[in-house]
C-alpha cells in the first residue's frame, strides 16, 4: 500500500507543507517535516496534494505509488 513520506535528505524546513496541511505534517524541533502517524495514506486529499506540489525541494514522496 502506498504511503506518504518526507525524504529527510531533501527537506530543508520550508514548512509550506505544514502551513497547507497541518493535520498531516508536523515540524520537529530542528525544523524538518514528518508525516503525522496515522496520516500516511492521506495523499489523495486535495490539500495534501497541494502540499506535495508546493514543497520547493520536492521532498514529499508517495512511496509505493
Ligand atoms: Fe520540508 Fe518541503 Fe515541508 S522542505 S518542511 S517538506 S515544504
Amino acid at each position: 500500500m502506498a504511503e506518504l513520506w518526507v525524504d529527510p535528505a531533501r527537506c530543508q524546513g520550508h514548512a509550506r507543507c505544514y502551513m497547507i496541511a497541518p493535520d498531516t505534517f508536523r515540524i520537529d524541533d530542528e525544523g524538518y517535516a514528518h508525516v503525522i502517524e496515522g496520516r500516511e495514506s492521506s495523499y489523495e486529499e486535495e490539500h495534501v496534494r497541494k502540499a506535495i506540489r508546493t514543497c520547493p525541494e520536492r521532498a514529499i514522496k508517495i512511496l509505493g505509488a
